[in-house]
């Protein structure tokens, strides 16, 4: 595997030891391009954007033969899956140089079945792109709910997609305070005695009951079952399908992503969607106090996601 981060840029246009890359989510880099969408193909407009800008990419790239977004330069429709997974590598190698060095990639991919056989697409493009340099940090299942049916009788019916983290480096920005999710073992309606009276106290594990006496629970496992802002957030994600009609393409539930962007990036820090679609992720970012940019190349796509950030107050 290359080791990541090896980008060729000039000092001069990728400062990446200034003042504003030492905190997280500064964005002096990217003051040009804070809360904006651009109209073309990413590929191309990925290069005009400044190095080192952005604190977190959040996208859900077209899925391998699913639809036609009526464009000669849309991913998704190539004949070969190897060349829509070199697409993909050949995007994120751009978006790298765009990204912070201490920046995060999440990244959204379906499955797609070819005469009968599942093209395990999701991990064909993650692996790649870990090849290309990127670290792969975490494999989310995002679980839907409520899932389209499917006229299927001899496999399970899918009711999931993948949602992958990956970094440049092994020292990102996560906030995981910012998504921690309610304790299930010791949680106010928990039934095991001794625990739920010691919720959110250090120190305060359970001397009785089941639990009592064990001396692990008063270090490192304190921070899974008794930490006052919850457990770390797990990797299975339940978020159901939105009711968003007025885009023919799916579009992200807004709480599928309120995770990602919370914990990629600090309020006021700078998020990019390279396929932005109708804007769910500029809608979403300014909801937290976060800025985006946006790149789109359907310019009817565009304009329904500045109607949408308009109708959200956003800039
Ligand atoms: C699945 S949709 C994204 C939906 C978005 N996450 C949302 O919530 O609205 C994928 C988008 O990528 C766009 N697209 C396809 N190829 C592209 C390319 N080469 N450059 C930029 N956008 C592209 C499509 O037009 C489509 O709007």
């Amino acid at each position: 595997m290359k080791p990541p981060d090896e980008t060729t840029t000039s000092e001069e246009e990728n400062p990446r030891d200034e003042e504003s890359l030492r905190e997280p989510g500064g964005t002096v880099n990217g003051d040009s391009i804070r809360d904006t969408v651009l109209c073309g193909d990413a590929r191309q407009l990925l290069q005009t954007l400044p190095s080192a800008a952005v604190q977190t990419i959040v996208t859900s790239p077209p899925y391998y033969g699913q639809r036609d977004y009526e464009h000669e330069s849309q991913v998704g429709r190539e004949a070969e899956p190897q060349q829509y997974i070199d697409n993909l590598v050949a995007i994120f190698a751009e978006a790298r140089r765009v990204l912070r060095p201490d920046g995060t990639l999440w990244l959204n991919l379906g499955d797609k079945y070819h005469r009968s056989h599942l093209l395990g697409l999701p991990w064909r493009v993650a692996l790649a792109l870990a090849e290309s340099g990127w670290m792969l940090r975490a494999d989310i299942i995002w679980h839907k709910p409520n899932a389209m049916p499917q006229p299927v009788k001899n496999r399970p019916t899918t009711d999931h997609e993948y949602l992958f983290l990956f970094s440049l480096q092994t020292d990102y920005y996560y906030d995981a305070d910012a998504i921690r999710e309610p304790h299930v073992t010791f949680g106010e309606g928990s039934k095991m005695r001794g625990g739920r009276r010691h919720l959110g106290q250090r120190g305060g594990t359970p001397e009785q009951g089941k639990n009592g006496g064990r001396a692990n629970l008063h270090d490192g496992r304190w921070d899974q079952a008794f930490h006052p802002l919850g457990r770390n957030k797990r990797t299975v994600w339940s978020v159901s399908l939105g009711k968003f009609r007025q885009a023919h393409f799916a579009v992200f539930p807004p709480s599928l992503i309120r995770p990602c962007i919370l914990a990629g990036s600090p309020p006021g820090g700078l998020v990019l969607d390279p396929f932005f679609g109708a804007g769910t992720v500029g809608v979403v970012a300014r909801e937290l106090e976060r800025h985006y940019v946006g790149l789109e190349l359907n310019p009817s796509y565009l304009e329904l996601a500045r109607q949408r950030l308009r109708e959200a107050g956003c800039p």
